[in-house]
């Protein structure tokens, strides 16, 4: 069968950026920037932009280019030993689909909802007690599936389904090619209507505002490595099934440079956007901006929908704002499942539409678990697990294998010989020696966290559990030899 091809290099890119660009640009990026030293942040961030964010790109395109093959494909190719860790990769892509695709549904309804602000005054009320029903549920005691829950993200799946049986070039690049612009229109539209408003600027110097006492912290550190890999969608899967549809002979280091940069500065834009809001708010109120701010879900779902209720023309800028945040969840769920279907087609010569039928229909099932009235925690607790755990393990083990194993020089020449401009040695120090480095020490200071201190109060059995499972799993993924590669 032969591999489906992306129809323009736009529309790769498109689909690429896409794919970076998600929930972790809009409400992880601001936050993490604010708490993490502000202005001083972006020593770190950069430094992890260029030291792991654009070689690792640059790395994953030529793999998938080259071998033409989804995660687990691409990577036996390397080495035939080294099949469970595309397995292993697709199972944490996966894990992440499964409750990622619950946010995109919050967002869904807070869309709905922002046209007559529908969440009332008391926003966290509405959002832990009325909307998600969350009594005195734990991850392991999830309560009954809440209907209003499933069915936005019944409609989310649906979205993704069409995207992926469209598939590479009348799906998912032709949806690319509409959400991206829409996207960085509604984006730069909210941001000229936000930053004038009393009290905007002041947020967004508070964002910037360094504080350099931070860049000496490792946990600092962490976080900007961690926001990387999963900002890029990198070392899970993802871009080595995106890059696998390149035509022959494409170019991969001006593409990976633009994707890195246009997500980079898409973060940049968001926290503008959300500092101005935050600031505004704070104004209103007479409070400092610290009593204002929150992360993540808090950000999103509490905090906004207070600041939208605040805003000049509400039933305009908050339904602009969710579904800017649905558009930017969109493009990454879809890239997220592919990734995962494209490496079962692979493995076991099936067609498109029976795969997607199979993975999405399971991830389907699954997924109602985050659709009860103690989803929120049980994401919380597999998010973190996956995050920290599963993409740092499954981006340090690769590049151990693609920089030592196999012979990081022969990919640069590989990847000169068919780019738009040539890298140099900084390629293979940053990937040989840099980034395990620091991978190495940010994985090993997270499990001591975790094993010391826990993590958000919550039995943290099951976050071993589902990592260990996806362990098993990605054996049996190598272990079961269904038919060889082609
Ligand atoms: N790269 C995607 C995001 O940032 C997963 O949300």
């Amino acid at each position: 069968m032969k591999r489906e091809q992306w129809g323009s290099r736009a529309g790769f890119i498109l689909a690429a950026v896409g794919s970076a660009i998600g929930l972790g640009n809009i409400w992880r990026f601001p936050y993490m920037a604010y708490e993490n030293g502000g202005g001083a942040f972006f020593i770190p961030y950069l430094f992890a932009m260029i030291t792991a964010g654009i070689p690792f790109m640059i790395l994953e395109f030529s793999m998938g280019q080259k071998y033409k093959g989804s995660a687990p494909k691409t990577l036996t190719k390397i080495h035939e030993r080294f099949e469970w860790l595309g397995w292993f990769q697709v199972g944490v892509a996966f894990t992440i689909g499964v409750y990622y695709v619950a946010v995109v549904g919050w967002a869904i309804s807070y869309f709905v909802l922002s046209f007559n602000q529908g969440w009332g005054t008391d926003t966290n009320a509405y959002f832990f007690s009325t909307y998600l029903n969350l009594g005195d549920n734990s991850p392991t005691n999830l309560g009954s599936v809440q209907w209003q829950i499933a069915l936005v993200m019944a409609i989310a799946w649906a979205i993704t389904y069409a995207a992926i049986v469209g598939g590479v070039k009348a799906g998912i690049e032709r949806m690319s090619k509409i959400m991206m612009p829409i996207l960085f229109v509604m984006v730069l539209a909210l941001i000229a209507r936000m930053i004038v408003l009393p009290g905007a600027l002041d947020g967004v110097n508070y964002m910037f505002k360094p504080d350099f006492s931070k860049i000496w912290d490792v946990k600092v550190w962490a976080a900007a490595y961690g926001q990387i890999f999963y900002t890029l969608s990198i070392g899970f899967s993802i871009m080595l099934a995106y890059s696998s549809y390149l035509p022959e002979k494409s170019d991969v280091t001006n593409n990976a440079f633009m994707t890195v940069l246009i997500n980079c500065g898409f973060s940049i834009l968001a926290g503008i956007m959300i500092f101005s809001v935050l600031g505004y708010m704070a104004q209103v109120q007479g409070k400092a901006i610290t009593d204002v701010v929150s992360a993540g879900v808090g950000l999103a779902f509490v905090t906004l929908p207070e600041a939208i209720n605040l805003l000049p023309a509400p039933y305009i800028l908050g339904p602009v704002l969710f579904f800017a945040l649905v558009v930017a969840g969109l493009s990454s769920l879809i890239s997220i499942l592919e990734a995962v279907v494209s490496a079962i087609m692979d493995k076991f010569h099936w067609g498109r539409k029976k795969t997607a039928n199979i993975v999405l229909g399971c991830g389907f099932i699954i997924s109602m678990a985050f659709a009860t009235n103690g989803g929120l925690l049980l994401l919380d607790l597999v998010d973190h697990f996956t995050n920290n755990i599963g993409i740092i393990s499954c981006c340090l083990i690769e590049i151990l294998l693609m920089t030592w194993i196999a012979k990081i020089s022969d990919t640069r020449r590989y990847v000169n010989s068919i780019s738009d401009f040539t890298i140099s040695v900084w390629f293979d120090v940053c990937l040989r020696f840099v980034t395990p480095v620091i991978l190495a020490i940010i994985l090993v200071t997270k499990v001591h966290t975790l094993l010391t201190e826990g993590y958000g109060g919550y039995d943290l059995s099951l976050g071993w559990i589902i990592i260990f499972a996806l362990w098993i799993i990605a054996g049996f993924g190598e272990a079961y030899k269904y038919k060889e590669y082609e």
